[in-house]
């Protein structure tokens, strides 16, 4: 495993939809960190966008790049890093995350999910097929029971609803 022993490293983990890429990229503002996006690398690196790469390449393949991804980077010494929702879910990477630096999980309950969700299927493969709330509600409900133990493992857990950048930097200052 490539460990890394950097502690300025702040990794937002969370459903899709949760706010990891807008707040954390404003986070990173803030604090004057770099900000990378974990999607936003694999498209970059793979020349598909995870739609087209999740279709051609499938489910698995995909995990194994996001671990690799993550895993494997050269990271700036003080950086946010936006998950993807699944990324802390497989292999050892919640561990792995714990042990390079900081983790956030930014929690929603699934009500608000489905609301910020509805509109933003097209970008996310595994939702674009669910047509009307109460299916993708009934998603998100068993994807959380799976992937909260997961998420639950991050150092800290902050509400999502009205999430700000400055109310996280305020949370970090308490908390540290
Ligand atoms: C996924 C979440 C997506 C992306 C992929 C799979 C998931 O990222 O990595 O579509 O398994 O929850 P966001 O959480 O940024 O939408």
């Amino acid at each position: 495993m490539n460990k890394c022993y950097a502690s300025s490293k702040i990794f937002l983990v969370g459903f899709m939809g949760s706010g990891k890429s807008t707040v954390g990229k404003k986070l990173a503002k803030l604090l004057g960190y770099e900000f990378v996006d974990l999607d936003k690398q694999i498209e970059f690196k793979t020349g598909l966008s995870i739609q087209n790469y999740l279709e051609t390449y499938g489910e698995n393949t995909f995990r194994e790049l996001e671990r690799d991804l993550l895993q494997h980077t050269t990271y700036a010494e003080k950086i946010v890093i936006a998950t993807g929702g699944g990324t802390p879910c497989y292999f050892d990477s919640m561990d792995w995350m714990n042990e390079c630096g900081i983790t956030i999980y930014i929690s929603l309950p699934v009500s608000a999910l489905v609301n910020r969700l509805r509109n933003a299927k097209v970008e996310r493969p595994l939702i674009k097929n669910i047509l009307d709330d109460t299916s993708l509600a009934q998603f998100i409900t068993h994807k959380l029971i799976d992937r909260e133990k997961f998420y639950q493992k991050a150092k800290f857990m902050v509400s999502g609803k009205d999430l700000t950048a400055e109310k996280l930097v305020q949370y970090l200052e308490m908390v540290n």
